[in-house]
């Protein structure tokens, strides 16, 4: 059974930290923005497997720290919580959606229709690259 739906920023953070970030300290993966972000899971038999985390100002959106649980990683749980996202950021009248991506999911991206609109950017030894839609058109 698979279930999504929103959670807390603290729900967020082993997966954060398990999946993108294990060899830094746990605090590294908690943003200061967190409290006032909409934060979304998904479960596989009630546990969590896959987080995001999106940021809204005005009508513009960023969507951050998107991370499956290495052994669910492939089967499809990633894009039903992104599309979940994009849905949920088109109901809250977001029309500009934008990400910091890392390169390994550019491609991911690209099949919900985003763009790459910068150069590469290296950041704490991973490379990035910022993607974009605009939604609500
Ligand atoms: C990006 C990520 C969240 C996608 O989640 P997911 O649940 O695996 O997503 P899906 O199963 O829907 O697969 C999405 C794509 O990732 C690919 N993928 C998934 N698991 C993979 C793995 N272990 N190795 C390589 N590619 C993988 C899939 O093949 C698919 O690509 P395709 O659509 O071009 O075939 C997940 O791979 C992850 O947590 N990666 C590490 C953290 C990260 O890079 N986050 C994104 C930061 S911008």
């Amino acid at each position: 059974m698979i279930e999504i739906k929103e959670i807390t920023a603290a729900e967020t953070w082993p997966l954060r930290h398990k999946v993108m970030w294990p060899n830094k300290p746990f605090e590294f993966v908690i943003l200061p923005e967190d409290e006032d972000g909409l934060h979304y899971g998904l479960y596989e038999k009630e546990r969590l497997v896959s987080v995001i985390s999106l940021f809204k100002f005005g009508n513009e959106g960023q969507f951050r720290k998107f991370a499956t649980d290495k052994d669910f990683q492939g089967k499809g749980y990633g894009s039903k919580l992104l599309n979940y996202l994009m849905k949920e950021a088109k109901l809250l009248n977001i029309k500009y959606l934008f990400c910091s991506a890392r390169v390994n999911a550019i491609s991911l991206y690209e099949k919900f229709g985003m763009k790459v609109v910068s150069d590469v950017v290296r950041k704490n030894g991973k490379d990035y690259v910022k993607m974009e839609i605009v939604l609500n058109e």
